[in-house]
């Protein structure tokens, strides 16, 4: 049976970084997406797919915007509880709110029900595919992935890893525990259903040399998984890692040292990069991801989008909830606009919605399978209206043409614009 939705599409047809935007875009007015089991089939002027699919079942959303749904490249599932919290920055921010937050996730049931509420809440804000920090329990990774099964999402997720003294002892594992039981997560979940696993070190200053080392080596023994940590954040911060590594170049290096580094790597923030940093993240085709609603409220910095893209960087965009104070990915790219203006540079909404979507799906190695509104892709799909509160309303009402009337919803819309989220070729209940 298939499935055809009605509405105004946006789909991209190249990297509106790399070109000019107006060769990059395939839009309809009134245009439809052709869903066949479970992945799109065609996307076109709306009439004429009516027309040669009369036993389609048809789902009419009139004048709002279907996109492919979001992608948020790195977030935290176990910090959805402590969004929010106020007053500290990184170090202090980790040891205040997030190491006792953490240390619930021994607890399974605690796990699943957090990971049930954190991706309800990013389905209803159009979110459909989230690449997820576990905490150091085996069992929070279980939670998470089975929770996206039960909801038929694809998700990226790995076993935070962390082994040095900096780290307090009940969120530790040594560097064979680390191993091991990210070696038994791979077998159970890598592949499986819709599911990536990610090997995920938390960052250096949490894990010792000998850590790094054996996830450098976990990595090459499994090369098909992702690689996520994180990189640059705050300046307290890179100096720890000076401390601690005084033997390494920079603060990439400590990840480098150990194999840690490749085009499946995925660095989150990359705030403060040194010149050698950025050319071997370029040279290596890895992923940077901006989490830009975390860099302003833990008072990180300005991401440099422009300038990493146009080195030829990946780059993918992210809340990072908890250190983000969202789970929308529509506040996100409202964020990337207002830091890129800080640095005096007007991002264009199709270079925001690119991110959010194909730019995200890209730096998790899965362009072409979401995040595009194409032939192919699978059917995770998010519907946006345009007029979605009297503020927003009242601007598009005056709207001249398609940015014009999508950028609004960008700085101003919440999950009250987000009309319909659909998963696999299937629409998600709406809770009530
Ligand atoms: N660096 C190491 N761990 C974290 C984390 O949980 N959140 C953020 N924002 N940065 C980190
Ligand atoms: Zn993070």
């Amino acid at each position: 049976m298939s499935i055809l939705l009605l509405g105004q599409t946006l789909a991209f047809t190249a990297d509106p970084f790399l070109h000019p935007w107006e060769d990059c875009v395939a839009h309809h007015a009134r245009g439809g997406v052709l869903i066949e089991g479970g992945r799109i089939a065609a996307v076109g002027d709306g009439a004429t797919l009516e027309q040669d699919n009369p036993a389609a079942e048809v789902w009419d959303y009139g004048s709002d915007l279907i996109l492919p749904g979001f992608v948020d490249a790195h977030m935290h599932y176990p910090q959805t509880g402590i969004v929010a919290s106020w007053g500290k920055r990184l170090i202090d921010w980790l040891n205040t709110y997030t190491f006792p937050e953490e240390m619930r996730f021994k607890d399974p049931a605690y796990a699943r029900e957090v990971a049930d509420r954190t991706l309800d809440l990013s389905l209803a804000h159009g979110t459909t595919t989230l690449c997820s920090f576990g905490t150091i329990h085996p069992e929070s990774v279980d939670a998470f992935f089975e929770a996206a099964e039960a909801r038929g999402m694809r998700v990226v997720a790995g076993k935070t890893c962390m082994d040095r003294d900096t780290a307090p002892l009940d969120l530790r594992d040594t560097a064979q525990a680390g191993y091991d039981q990210s070696a038994e997560l791979i077998a159970r979940w890598h592949g499986r259903d819709r599911a990536t696993y990610a090997i995920t070190p938390r960052f250096s200053p949490t894990s010792t040399p000998a850590q790094l080392e054996a996830l450098g080596a976990l990595w090459a023994a499994n090369p098909s998984c992702l690689m996520q940590t994180h990189l640059s954040e705050q300046g307290d911060e890179v100096a720890w890692v000076r401390a601690l590594y005084p033997e390494a170049r920079d603060y990439l290096d400590t990840y480098e040292a150990f194999g840690l580094i490749g085009e499946r790597a995925l660095y989150g923030h990359t705030i403060h990069l040194e010149p050698r940093e950025m050319d071997r993240l370029s040279e290596t085709g890895a992923a940077v991801v901006h989490c830009p609603t975390s860099n302003t409220f833990i008072g990180s910095g300005l991401f440099d989008l422009a300038g990493l893209k146009a080195r030829g960087l990946s780059v993918g965009l992210a809340t990072d909830t908890g250190g983000g104070s969202s789970f929308s990915m529509l506040r996100t790219m409202a964020a990337t606009y207002e830091i890129a203006q800080l640095r005096g540079e007007a991002i264009h909404p199709s270079q925001l919605l690119w991110l959010a979507t194909e730019g995200s799906a890209k730096a998790l190695h899965l362009d072409g399978v979401v995040g595009r509104l194409g032939a192919g892709a699978e059917a995770d799909l998010v519907v946006l209206d345009l007029a979605s509160t009297p503020a927003i309303a009242q601007r598009v009402a005056r709207a001249e043409g398609l940015w014009d009337a999508v950028f609004p919803t960008i700085m101003m819309g919440d999950d009250r614009a987000v009309r319909a989220t659909w998963v696999a070729g299937r629409p998600v209940p709406r809770p009530g």
